[in-house]
């Protein structure tokens, strides 16, 4: 079959990553019987750079036309870099908001778990690394304080920052199906996250998420407090499934768990809207400091490609061979600098990627 992919390198490590992943991509369709075109668009610091704006709206218009999205990591250093001096809505992150929103990417999965191989890169003491964890955090992305209206402004004399935080139910109840859907594939347990003994927001999210655990009478439910999860998540990280959290909280707590692992350079993420179109990226960001050195790890990119293939392409098969010569790559004994330890064999992020193709 044939599929057209926006692929969209961005800044820092993406371009070097993701032309690893386009490589497996490549050889999938070879093996298959696939051919993928490829459609390369700018968006973030590399954007700025060429016309003057993170993300154009032809770029958005090209991204909505392809099959799904393929997307490397955008963003430089904040404090040294010449895209930080612009306005904060012509910065690297406001392109990544903007296609967010435009594609109506609400549902974003972030995928937290400790692959046996790298047990040892797990920063928490070995009597919580040695039960293992596997956890899918499902970040609301399109909603709350990320969009609502912000405001800097001198009230009596003195500077005030404002933003708010607005939810409405029919987008809360959205991204609990979604939750919920993953939990029945998975080990079937949602902990929804919230500060409902604060805000308001919280509180409709918890009536929400209450509403439609009815039809999911096979998923068992609990509610937990933000600042509680944060520690349940170096505490015990095996008692979580699926997380079901808003923006902000989705964004810190994902950050944290991927930490938890060790091995952020491993783990994929996807972004969906109703429908089977998504954007796929690695969680880790640019890494401008190896950028350009042939040092990045391209595992979370090609596993961001597979999740695509499964989720926007259906195409499971193909999904599944790229997961298993990831494992065979990790079995062998293969690691990038981000994950090496005594008794390995270090490689570049090239041949990472020629590795993974080699197994395919
Ligand atoms: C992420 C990032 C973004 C976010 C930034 C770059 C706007 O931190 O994808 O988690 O906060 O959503
Ligand atoms: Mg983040």
């Amino acid at each position: 079959m044939e599929f057209n992919l926006a692929v969209i390198k961005g800044d820092g490590i993406g371009p070097e990553v993701v032309s690893e992943a386009m490589k497996v991509l490549d050889k999938i369709g070879e093996k298959f019987g696939h051919t993928f075109h490829y459609d390369q668009l700018l968006m973030g610091g590399c954007s700025i750079d060429a016309t003057g704006v993170p993300l154009t709206d032809e770029a958005v218009a090209a991204a909505k036309k392809a099959d799904a999205v393929l997307l490397g990591s955008i963003g430089g250093n904040t404090s040294t870099s010449p895209w930080y001096q612009l306005p904060p809505n012509l910065r690297p992150e406001a392109g990544l908001l903007k296609i967010r929103k435009e594609l109506n990417l609400f549902a974003n999965l972030r995928p937290a778990l400790l692959y046996p191989e790298l047990r040892g890169a797990c920063p928490l003491k070995e009597e919580i690394s040695e039960k293992g964890f596997d956890m899918m955090i499902m970040r609301e992305l399109t909603g709350g304080l990320y969009f609502g209206e912000r405001e800097t402004k001198e009230v009596d004399g003195v500077m005030t920052a404002v933003d708010t935080l607005t939810y409405n139910e029919n987008e809360i109840r959205r991204i609990a199906i979604k939750g919920f859907d993953i939990a029945m594939k998975r080990r079937k347990k949602v902990t929804s996250v919230d500060k409902a003994n604060v805000l308001d927001s919280s509180r409709l999210w918890r009536k929400v998420v209450e509403e439609v655990a009815k039809d999911y009478p096979e998923v068992e439910l609990e509610h937990m407090l933000v600042d509680n999860a944060a520690m349940q998540l170096v505490k015990d990280p095996a008692q979580f499934d699926v997380i079901l959290t808003e923006n902000m909280f989705g964004d810190i707590l994902s950050d944290e768990a991927s930490m938890v692992t060790g091995s952020i350079g491993m783990l994929a993420s996807a972004s969906l809207n109703e429908t089977k179109f998504g954007m796929y990226e690695p969680s880790g960001g640019s890494a401008p400091d190896i950028a350009g050195q042939n040092k990045a790890n391209p595992i979370a990119t090609i596993l961001s490609a597979a999740m695509l293939l499964r989720f926007s392409l259906d195409l499971d098969k193909e999904a599944d061979a790229i997961e298993a010569a990831v494992k065979k790559v990790l079995e062998d004994g293969y690691r990038t600098c981000d994950i090496v330890s005594e008794g390995t064999t270090l490689v570049s992020t090239t041949e990472m990627g020629d590795l993974i193709c080699e197994r395919l």
